[in-house]
């Protein structure tokens, strides 16, 4: 069981610079045993689904022994699979099975913190003050006279102290929930122990790793108090001399991981790494480090051309110094689907907008336009591309949950100031009808609304026009047109227009003014929706064929 499985194709090394890569959030995807919750049975159960989309990858969610305080990203046992999802052969069956249909699994790796249940934090409990066990995670004394202050005045990301103390009087560091303490990446054997983990998970068939919270590995030593105080879940924006993201000690960690990569052809590791400034993102891509770094500001940015293109260019430009291409997002599980982003004023903040925002102010269709817009955009850059599962069937934020369902830490932990990010993950639909619209055969753990199943596989395949068609077509002239050009030559359309060629000369369109625009000559091989009298329509995205680039 512990033999390597071949790639599909061990020669190309590099497929992962313009790979497609299906995010799998697996306790949401499909059910295998009636439980509610989805595991590895269910996900095996849809690859072939997954191969006729046409991706190239799949990255599937922690799946490893975990309370599921936070999803998963508070790993108990970072070598076994959570039993709701399966076993460790079911795993490794899953990877064979995906390999051979020419689908790579790339794994979550989570190294800024286990969880609280985790053998080590466990040991350093029962540890005493100064004792090994502790100097694995960040313990510290309080400040006052009695230490009952925390240490500083540090936030977490979920909101509240990123302190809690133990009972003889010492605080430990978490920067997520208080079940999520953060290792301490200066210690040898947490270094020695995931570079085992990295081993591990690659010798059983894994492609690779998303690396969780890339930014947050190095903490700085003196531990200075924030100069502000930072609200939940926000993105800080100048991380130049920030005392726990961005630090560049934590390049000496990923250098250390890159070397055992190298040593399994075709391995990728792609970084999870909020960092405002692509200056400084740029580092995470040096030949040495990441193979990828995921573009949050193309995710981020608001519908409107300039932003975009922005977006677009800052990333692509600060990429290709290091030899690198930007991965291209528009949702994941940690944030607001982006047909209903794409559906609310843009100046709206989406998730302030879930708990208690005027639900009038949201216009579905027109999201859903600018989600098959957006897509086509996304593909056509030079790049790699993450979908969020979902997504190919135009799903939207689930944004009326009752507050009663609510699992993300992040609903407790904000004061409910925040309703969390459950919306995006409810179990997905696979037919029209029946039990959890296909999900399982006995409900799902997030509740499904009311018409969930229009949305499904079964209400889409097959369909002309339905946004699983659109996906499924641009996917395939996607791999019909890969070459391995990477450039990107911007067209001047207009202020309203994003517009470039790609070096096989095909052409991409979208607009996003309020008139239509006259369409460029050549075949045209895709639309997002219909195009009338040969002029682009607001909110529609076209490819066209155009003679190879001579450049
Ligand atoms: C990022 C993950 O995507 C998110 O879901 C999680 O809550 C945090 N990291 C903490 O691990
Ligand atoms: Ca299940």
């Amino acid at each position: 069981m512990t033999s390597r499985h071949d790639r599909p194709t061990p020669s190309a090394f590099s497929w992962w610079r313009n790979a497609v890569v299906y995010q799998v959030y697996l306790r949401s995807f499909a059910d295998g045993n009636a439980d509610g919750i989805g595991d590895i049975t269910g996900l095996r159960s849809r690859l072939e689904y997954l191969r006729d989309l046409g991706v190239d990858a799949l990255w599937v969610n922690p799946w490893y022994v975990s309370p599921l305080n936070d999803g998963g990203y508070d790993v108990a046992d970072y070598r076994q699979i959570n039993p709701e999802f399966g076993t460790l052969d079911d795993a490794v069956a899953l990877m064979a099975e995906a390999n051979e249909m020419g689908l790579r699994v790339l794994a979550d790796l989570v190294p800024n913190h286990t969880s609280s249940e985790h053998r080590w934090f466990q040991e350093a409990l029962a540890g005493s003050p100064g004792s090994e066990a502790r100097a694995r995670y960040h313990f510290r004394p309080g400040r006052g006279v009695d230490g009952s202050g925390p240490p500083t005045n540090w936030t977490s990301v979920f909101g509240g102290s990123a302190w809690s103390r133990v009972p003889d009087g010492e605080w430990y560091l978490h920067l997520f929930d208080r079940t999520q303490p953060d290792l301490n990446w200066d210690n040898a054997e947490v270094r020695a122990e995931f570079r085992d983990i990295l081993r591990f998970w690659l010798d059983l068939g894994a492609a690779g790793f998303r690396v969780d919270v890339a930014h947050g590995l190095a903490k700085d030593p003196t531990y200075p108090d924030l100069e502000r105080a930072e609200t939940p879940l926000t993105i800080v924006e100048d991380t130049a001399a920030h005392p726990f993201w961005d630090r560049p000690a934590l390049h000496d960690v990923v250098r250390e991981w890159r070397e055992i990569l190298d040593e399994y052809p075709g391995s990728v590791m792609v970084a999870e790494a909020w960092v405002a400034d692509w200056n400084r993102l740029a580092a995470y891509l040096k030949p040495d480090e990441y193979h990828q770094v995921f573009n949050f500001h193309f995710l981020q940015s608001p519908w409107e051309a300039t932003r975009i293109r922005e977006s677009i260019s800052v990333g692509f430009n600060a990429a290709r110094a290091q030899g690198a291409l930007p991965t291209w997002v528009l949702s994941n599980h940690d944030v607001v689907r982006h047909p209903t982003r794409y559906g609310l004023p843009q100046d709206l903040d989406a998730r302030a907008w879930l708990l208690d925002g005027d639900r009038d102010l949201l216009d579905s269709d027109l999201g859903l336009k600018r989600a098959r817009a957006a897509i086509l955009l996304m593909l056509g850059l030079p790049g790699s591309a993450y979908l969020y599962q979902g997504e190919e069937l135009g799903l939207p934020e689930v944004h009326d949950l009752p507050l009663d369902v609510l699992d993300d830490p992040v609903w407790e932990k904000s004061g409910h100031t925040l309703k969390g990010r459950d919306g995006s993950r409810v179990p997905i639909p696979w037919t029209r009808d029946g039990d959890s619209f296909g999900f399982g055969a006995d409900g799902s753990w997030l509740p499904q609304p009311e018409g969930w199943g229009s949305f499904s596989h079964q209400a889409q395949a097959g369909i002309e026009g339905t946004t699983l068609e659109l996906y499924r077509t641009a996917l395939r002239i996607r791999r019909e047109l890969r070459s391995d050009d990477e450039s990107l030559e911007w067209l001047d359309l207009g202020p309203d227009v994003v517009g470039f060629r790609r070096g096989s000369g095909m052409l991409v369109m979208v607009n996003l003014g309020r008139e239509p625009v006259e369409i460029l000559e050549g075949e045209p091989l895709i639309f997002s929706d219909d195009v009338p009298d040969g002029l682009l329509p607001a909110d529609t995205a076209i490819w066209i064929a155009g003679p190879p680039n001579s450049r």
